[in-house]
């Protein structure tokens, strides 16, 4: 039977590149998605850019551009992350699109309708400078119990005290410094913790066949609530007051819906979008009580999808999600992944020296599995699996096979099955149905087990026929030809079986054996008799260790070459002199010769420079400016800037190609003559241009990495 399917990712904050955390998980979904395609199954796939919320409006108003422009920059780097990963979603849409403005309110109308919002009025801090309301993210102050300076305002990571923001000492605004004060507003609740919500959530999240065990016990635990309490679960505020970038609540000017109201309707929202696009009917595709629904998520927000989110859509009278599939977190090397700092390891960078993106694939699949487990990414282990067993194990056996079919029987296939007595491909093909089903239940790492096991068993029958002995003697022509031919059916089972994870590999390998896309049932059907394959042509290079040294390469540091080699020595000879107290008058560094310092500034002056490390991914010369170059800049921020630097007379552009650097981010871009400038690179230059005229360029410490704000 057909299923209709829909799926998604969870959608990601506008206000970032994607981390490598982000790309396990849409690698994940997608080998589930191309498992469900295989089979048939109509499977749509979605994801979209998470938009709303005070963090973005924030951030793009520090960028100097309208929030609307802010998550458009970032929703344009999104493509070559997916791209280059083979992530195949269906279409990639925004929570800012209009059909999340209408499906949230019409969800937020049928939830009031039926009884489930309540209004109350809270009191919260609010920045008197800014006038708006404070997240609690934005206030700082003294712990209440040890003191310490600086702290947020949920907890101190001085004396890991737990509090409530109101608790905290001499309390400020990170946003302008000033003292909040309480104000009290009218906030809107959907009311989690009416009975029948509590009903329908034990019924939903603790059903046995539904959520995977860790996750069943984290929602037992949310709605048992504490001893006594007939449910755990309070009221849910779902509004923010303006300034807020978000959706405004029907009939409430100044309302808006939290963020986490709208982004999962965000899935919806990016599925009706899609089937606009392509003249399908959403409300039939939702109503059809045969579609199933499943959201791919991270164990950070399983709350959210497994409360807040299938009741939401219980009361407003739509369909519920089917399961929710929540996998751990990436780190790597056993070191955890920063939320700001990400990993050691940046998919662009990845992929831009040349690393194959299906070794990820494959080497992330191995390592999955249905629990709600971190995953590690260790270079050594990802080299050995990748090379012994990838390479090893499956793509050698077409490379030790293919050759001799295209030279000695004109490419030609003996396929004669109706005296084929080999029982190793019957094996093979009856393997199917259990690696499907670890499939099913992503139990990949089982599942490529259980491949690379049958892929033993083919290398077992390369060693027992030796096809390049019997390709030495004429008369064994015909034994060298069936061999052959064999080898090539079990690679194309063994394809098959990968593909799901590895699906250029398998369209090279449909190229190859000259065939049309391979789907799951073809692994039962072996090809005909005489089948025509095309020559072999290499598939896929074995990883080279020092790839992974260049994938964690700390940025090089050395001095620029533009500088003079005299000042050069005396300045190194000075730095290695330790300096035993105050310099004596007159013996300091260029004593003297300083440009004088600028009026003192207070931390909010330079908190508005937002500093960034950005890698130089191109530099060109500009042509009609003998003083400019033209950077091409990464940031970061999944797009690229254009940035023209008055460094010419100091470095040719070959030097700065894919160094690090420091971005003035926020500086309002500039029309100049050669184009418009987005930001300005940092140098070093002496007060006395005539004693040294150098320009140096800024260049961080190693570790530093795109993006990374310098404080
Ligand atoms: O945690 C996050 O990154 C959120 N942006 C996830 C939202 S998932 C869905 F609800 F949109
Ligand atoms: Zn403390």
């Amino acid at each position: 039977m057909t299923r209709k399917l829909f799926v998604t990712t969870a959608l990601p904050y506008a206000n970032g590149a994607f981390h490598i955390g982000h790309i396990m998980e849409y690698i994940q979904a997608d080998i589930w998605v191309r498992l469900q395609r295989m089979q048939g199954h109509e499977v749509h796939f979605v994801g979209a850019d998470d938009a709303h919320g005070a963090p973005i409006m924030i951030a793009a108003e520090k960028a100097g551009v309208t929030p609307q422009e802010f998550v458009a920059n970032i929703a344009a780097g999104r493509k070559q992350y997916l791209d280059g990963f083979h992530i195949a979603f269906d279409n990639w849409h925004s929570t800012d699109g209009p059909e999340n403005h209408e499906l949230s309110r019409d969800i937020y109308r049928k939830l009031k309708a039926s009884g489930f919002i309540a209004t109350k009025t809270i009191e919260q801090f609010y920045d008197p400078v800014k006038n708006m309301f404070l997240p609690d993210r934005y206030i700082k102050g003294e712990c209440p119990k040890c003191g310490a300076k600086d702290q947020y305002g949920d907890s101190c990571e001085v004396c890991s005290g737990v509090y409530a923001p109101t608790e905290l000492k001499n309390p400020y605004s990170t946003l302008t410094g000033a003292t909040p004060v309480m104000k009290s507003s009218e906030h809107f609740f959907f009311k989690l913790s009416d009975p029948q919500c509590v009903e329908f959530l034990r019924e939903w999240a603790l059903d046995p066949q539904r959520l995977q065990p860790e996750v069943a016990n984290k929602a037992r635990e949310w709605l048992e609530g504490g001893e006594g309490e007939s449910s755990g679960l309070g009221d849910w505020d779902i509004s923010r007051d303006a300034p807020y970038f978000g959706i405004e609540i029907p009939d409430e000017p100044g309302k808006y819906f939290y963020v986490w109201l709208d982004a999962p309707v965000g899935y919806l929202a990016s599925l009706k979008n899609y089937f606009g696009k392509t003249g399908r009917d959403f409300g039939a595709f939702m109503a059809d009580p045969t579609t199933e629904q499943y959201h791919f998520i991270g164990k950070d927000i399983i709350y959210f999808h497994t409360l807040f989110w299938p009741a939401m859509l219980k009361f407003s009278g739509q369909k519920v999600p089917n399961n929710i599939f929540v996998h751990g977190f990436i780190t790597v090397s056993g070191e955890k992944m920063s939320k700001s700092r990400g990993t050691g390891i940046s998919p662009l960078r990845y992929l831009d020296i040349g690393m194959n993106p299906e070794w990820l694939r494959y080497y992330i699949a191995a390592k999955l599995n249905a629990k709600v487990e971190d995953v590690d990414f260790n270079p050594d282990d990802f080299v050995a699996r990748v090379n012994a067993d990838l390479i090893g194990k499956y793509v050698n056996i077409a490379s030790r096979a293919a050759g001799f079919i295209a030279k000695k029987f004109d490419g030609k296939l003996s396929m004669d099955w109706a005296t084929d007595s080999d029982a190793f491909l019957a094996t093979l093909r009856s393997a199917g149905s259990e690696i499907l089903a670890l499939y099913n239940g992503r139990e990949y790492g089982k599942a490529l087990r259980a491949v690379m096991d049958q892929a033993d068993i083919v290398n077992a029958y390369v060693d027992a026929n030796k096809p390049w002995e019997l390709a030495k003697d004429p008369a064994k022509a015909a034994a060298l030809h069936e061999v052959c031919s064999r080898l090539m059916e079990a690679f194309r089972i063994l394809t098959v079986y990968l593909k799901p994870v590895l699906p250029q590999l398998a369209q090279q390998v449909e190229a190859l054996l000259n065939l049309a896309p391979l789907q799951w049932s073809d692994a039962a059907v072996a090809m005909p008799d005489n089948h025509q394959i095309n020559p072999y042509a290499h598939l896929m290079q074995r990883v080279e260790p020092k790839m992974l040294d260049a994938l964690f390469e700390a940025p090089e540091t050395e001095a620029p070459a533009a500088a003079p080699a005299a000042d050069a020595g005396t300045a190194s000879a000075k730095k290695n002199l330790p300096h035993p107290g105050p310099l004596p008058e007159g013996e300091g560094e260029n004593s003297g010769a300083i440009e004088a310092l600028a009026p003192e500034i207070k931390i909010d002056d330079f908190a508005k420079i937002d500093l960034r490390i950005a890698r130089i991914v191109n530099c060109e010369h500009v042509d009609g400016s003998d003083k400019l170059l033209r950077l091409t800049l990464d940031a970061g921020e999944g797009r690229l800037r254009n940035v023209f630097s008055g460094i010419k007379s100091a470095y040719q552009p070959e030097q700065l190609i894919g160094k690090l650097t420091v971005l003035v981010a926020n500086l309002a871009p500039r029309k100049m003559k050669f184009g418009v400038s987005e930001g300005m690179v940092m140098a070093a230059s002496a007060a006395d241009e005539k004693a040294n005229p150098g320009i140096y360029i800024l260049n961080p410490w190693p570790g530093a990495e795109p993006g990374m704000r310098i404080h």
